[in-house]
Formats: C-alpha cells, structure tokens, sequence
C-alpha cells in the first residue's frame, strides 16, 4: 500500500506542476517502501538525491512561471521554497554522514505533509492568480 495517495484536492489545474507533484510523491512512496524494506543505503541514498533533484527542477518550474506571469506574490513563494530547500539539504547531508541512522519515517512524514500543505496553501494561491490573471502562454517571458 503507498504510503501516501495522491487526491484530486491536491490538482492545481496547472499540467506541468501537478505532474511534478505526483512525481514528488512517487518518490516519497518509494522512500516509504525502501524503508520499511530496510533497505540500505545504496537504496535509500540514490532516492534521497533523487527527491532532492526532482525538488529543485519543480522549485525551477514554478519560478519560470512566476516570472513569466509576474506573481506578485512570487517572493514570499519563493522563501517557502528556500525554507524546504535548506531543510531537504540538511536531511541529505545527515544521512550521507550518518546513512545507518536512515532516514525516518517521521521524517518521511514531515516531508509528505509539508508537500501536501505547500500545493494546498502556496501553489493554489499561485495557481488561481494563473487562472484569473490569463494564460501563462499569452504573456511574454520578460528575459
Ligand atoms: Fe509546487
Ligand atoms: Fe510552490
């Protein structure tokens, strides 16, 4: 069973990120599985990265789009972002120095809900300012 089910509450209506969210969970779910499997490291750590890198290439998504759209909320998205960033940096860089202690399912968990409560809160947010604001695909992208 993974551990956790993507839901249609979790659908912004923009294609692109609500295909990187999904992507984020399948790894999440993948995380879980590695887990309770007690997989090693040479599982746990190429997953790891592997959410971190799938992270920063959606981080990179929303921005373009930000810009594209000129967000007036773009800064304050972006420090949530950062904020995460920082927080999936450190659990990266605590389990390459300490790869027997794994990654937690508390951990695990804290990540799967910081995802589900950023799309809800943030991404909606942003997600209703494309739907009223126009489609992204008409405004020019200003670099
Ligand atoms: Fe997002
Ligand atoms: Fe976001």
């Amino acid at each position: 069973m993974p551990f956790t089910n993507w839901r249609d509450t979790m659908e912004i209506g923009v294609g692109k990120l609500d295909a990187d969210h999904k992507g984020l969970l399948d790894i999440m779910n993948l995380l879980y599985d590695a887990i309770q499997d007690h997989r090693g490291q040479d599982v746990l750590g190429p997953l790891i990265d592997r959410l971190v890198d799938a992270y920063n290439v959606h981080f990179a998504h929303e921005d373009k789009l930000f810009q594209r759209t000129r967000y007036p909320l773009a800064r304050q998205h972006r420090a949530e972002h950062d904020l995460l960033r920082d927080r999936l940096g450190a659990i990266r860089d605590q389990h390459r120095v300490k790869p027997d202690a794994s990654i937690s399912l508390s951990t695990l968990a804290f990540l799967r809900d910081y995802l589900v409560g950023h799309i809800q809160g943030f991404d909606t947010q942003f997600a209703e300012f494309v739907r009223t604001a126009g489609s992204t695909k008409e405004r020019p992208d200003p670099r």
